[in-house]
């Protein structure tokens, strides 16, 4: 069917300082500002990130004839002012738009805008440096319609503070993990063999990318910290330096993901016990040197006691001990410990059916809510188990008040088609954030990590949320994630993570317009028409042709790809679903399995309590069932799970053939690129309908309903 992975043949990189990459512009490319670049546009402000806002607009302006208005203003007419609320004397041509405005103008934080139409002239007034260039950036979203007479007046903030992305990159190649762990879209843009990769054109593009989605942090580094990484704490620093550098100007702050260990394998000392003095002093030395060298350095993040990594239960310490220890030495630098949750026994025993893993995080940290210091987050999965298709949410988001907590999600499509496959994750995200742990009258899950109070007399914190944590997806592909539709999920994150009550197929509207503008495509509307049918319900479509019922897994040990319905079934990492002649399903009830309903407030508690009122998509994450147990959709489980095979397979194929309506209306580089992977999706569907429809069939004994035949 496709030809070789084409390479992008319409590069619009840059060509302005920030240097002119030889990759995809993904949802910048030079047409998307071509509203923007054809007008008169006054920039008013000082600081480095209004520096890259004039120097966007100045580039946009030469490439598409309008005009970049710089000091000295004179009195002309403007189409639109991006000023800097109280940023000194007001320019003349804007005097009589802004003043009214600086007045009311407050509110918008340091990342917020204001938009409004003053006359003919579209003004954006921003709170701060960083407001404006979100603000220049949503003007480019909005193109032509930003400059609409009647375009409304609007505020915006984002409404969460920290909206972060994880690299899971090693420095040095790891020899089963390579370059970067959990990465399908080459080697790091950060890191090649062992040391810094110096792209610096491609990091630019990357913090542009951010800043145009909303993203203002991440973590350079993998969450498990090898001897080469740990050393970017301390002699290898200037590397990192070096990132946090190019990455400044767009407002993106640079955090560390560093080893419990770090006083023995770096300072030398016996012991890393949070309780030791000469511990703590290394880590407030080794921070202030840090600071010295990056002084908006982010923070550190840590996986502890997890996975085989170093932790403070080595010596008898808490997890709080061990957070608090690194909060101490960041917080008089203004930084924070984004602290992991995803801690578990992967040493079990498949047949110990009391031990369990989805209790794991609940068990270790909701006794230790209210220890934590104010500058240390609790990094939260939003599952209990492992990013997979459908999880419930994790029961930790109600349990810790007290707590300052971030929910961590996975963009990097490790267990939905490593970047193989399409799967949009918009929707799974957007569920998880409007999701209301205490039932309809209680907060979300977003009010949770922006850190609003409880209503009523409950003990909750106050001050800022921990925010939103993704795991990256990009690496040095050319389409900077391996699958160039895989792009539309970094947006969605950045896009979601600014507001979480974003409808995700609007968000997709927004990428397609971007990244596929009307302006410069033949036929816009088969574009937006086409991208939605394949993408709106891909990660629906993926979860039926893989594990069904929210049981998980299912999949090939080590690399996650691929169907093998036992391929974790014996193993020691907790992770099974207990198929047997009978029945399928883990039986997490408290009345007769392992208690694990216990730990959400109510209604959860109950509606998963019963297989009655248990949702049909996480029945099996509940609930151990019969085979002719019959779901609320009047389908049995084993008819379902044929069903859902068979459709799922359908979907991808119907998917292929409308892709196909792009031939020659889109790059056909891009196209090419896409076909390959489609292709390969509609084969590994297959072998997953195959594979599961086979085993249960084998299992249970039971034909289909339909009477379809099974592999
Ligand atoms: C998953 C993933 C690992 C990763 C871990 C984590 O288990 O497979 O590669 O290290 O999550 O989140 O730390």
């Amino acid at each position: 069917m496709a030809g070789s992975a084409g390479e992008p043949t319409t590069v619009t990189g840059h060509p302005h300082r920030f240097g002119e990459p030889s990759v995809h512009p993904a949802w910048l490319p030079s047409e998307a500002f071509r509203a923007l670049g054809s007008r008169r546009v006054l920039v008013h402000g000082d600081g480095p990130l209004v520096d890259t806002v004039e120097t966007e607009v100045t580039w946009a302006c030469s490439r598409f004839g309008g005009q970049a208005l710089v000091a000295p203003y004179r009195d002309e007419p403007v189409d639109l002012v991006l000023a800097l609320r109280w940023a000194g004397p007001l320019p003349a041509p804007a005097t009589r738009a802004l003043a009214p405005l600086n007045e009311t103008g407050g509110g918008l934080g340091d990342e917020g805008f204001l938009l409004t139409r003053v006359g003919d002239t579209t003004v954006l007034l921003a709170g701060g440096p960083a407001g404006l260039l979100y603000g220049l950036y949503h003007v480019v979203r909005l193109g032509e319609a930003a400059f609409d007479p009647g375009l409304p007046t609007r505020r915006h903030r984002p409404a969460l503070r920290r909206r972060m992305l994880d690299h899971w990159d090693n420095v040095a190649v790891h020899p089963l993990m390579g370059q970067v762990e959990r990465g399908y879209a080459g080697g790091s843009i950060f890191w090649r063999n062992g040391g810094p990769r110096r792209d610096l054109a491609r990091i630019r593009a990357y913090g542009r990318l951010l800043a145009a989605c909303g993203i203002n942090a991440i973590s350079v580094n993998n969450v498990n910290v090898g001897g080469t990484e740990a050393r970017l704490l301390t002699e290898r620093l200037g590397d990192v330096a070096e990132i946090a550098d190019v990455l400044r100007p767009f407002g993106v702050r640079v955090h560390l993901s560093v080893t419990f260990a770090a006083p023995v394998v770096l300072g030398g000392l016996p012991t890393a016990d949070p309780l030791d003095e000469k511990v703590r002093s290394w880590w407030a030395t080794t921070t202030r040197q840090v600071y010295e060298r990056i002084p908006d350095f982010g923070g550190y993040v840590v996986k502890a006691d997890s996975e085989g990594q170093p932790g403070p239960l080595t010596y008898g310490r808490s997890h709080a001990d061990g957070a608090n220890l690194l909060a101490e030495a960041l917080a008089p630098l203004g930084g924070v410990v984004h602290w992991r949750a995803f801690v578990y026994n992967h040493r079990q025993d498949w047949r110990d059916r009391r031990t369990d893993r989805a209790r794991a995080a609940y068990d270790h940290f909701a006794p230790l809510d209210g220890e934590f210091r104010t500058n240390v987050i609790l990094q939260v999965k939003y599952g209990p188990i492992d990013f997979q298709t459908r999880e419930p949410v994790s029961p930790v988001i109600a349990a810790m008040p007290a707590t300052r907590l971030a929910v961590e999600m996975q963009v990097t499509q490790e267990y939905t088609g490593q970047q193989r496959h399409v799967c949009y994750l918009g929707p799974l995200w957007r569920e998880i954030l409007g999701f209301r742990p205490w039932g309809e009258e209680g907060r979300t899950v977003a009010a949770v990590v922006a850190g609003e109070p409880a209503q009523g007399p409950t003990r909750t914190r106050s001050g800022p949320g921990g925010g939103l944590v993704a795991v990256a997806n990009v690496g040095d592909d050319p389409y900077w994630c391996g699958h160039p539709l895989a792009q539309a999920n970094l947006y969605a994150f950045g896009r979601l993570a600014w507001d979480p009550e974003l409808d995700p197929a609007a968000i997709l509207d927004e990428w397609i317009d971007l990244t596929f503008p009307p302006t410069a495509t033949e036929d816009p509307a088969l574009v937006r028409e086409t991208v939605h049918a394949i993408m709106d319900d891909s990660w629906r479509t993926y979860e039926r042709y893989t594990a069904p019922l929210g049981v998980g897994f299912m999949v090939n040990p080590g690399n996650h790809y691929g169907p093998q319905v036992d391929g974790y079934e014996y193993s020691p990492w907790g992770t099974y679903h207990f198929a047997d002649r009978d029945g399928v399903g883990v039986d997490r009830t408290r009345a007769t399995g392992t208690g694990y309903t216990d730990q959400y407030p109510w209604p959860w508690r109950d509606v998963y309590e019963s297989p009655e009122t248990c949702p049909d998509e996480l029945l099996l994450f509940f609930h151990h069932v019969p085979y002719d147990h019959v779901l609320h959709s009047g389908s049995t489980v084993i008819q379902h799970i044929y069903d859902t095979h068979f459709a799922g397979v359908e979907q991808v194929e119907a998917m292929f053939r409308r892709w196909q309506l792009l031939a020659g209306v889109i790059d056909p580089a891009l196209h090419e690129r896409v076909t390959d992977r489609l292709d390969e999706q509609v084969l590994s569907a297959r072998e997953w309908r195959d594979h599961v429809n086979t085993y249960f069939f084998r299992k249970s004994g039971v034909p289909d309903a339909r009477g379809r035949r099974i592999h």
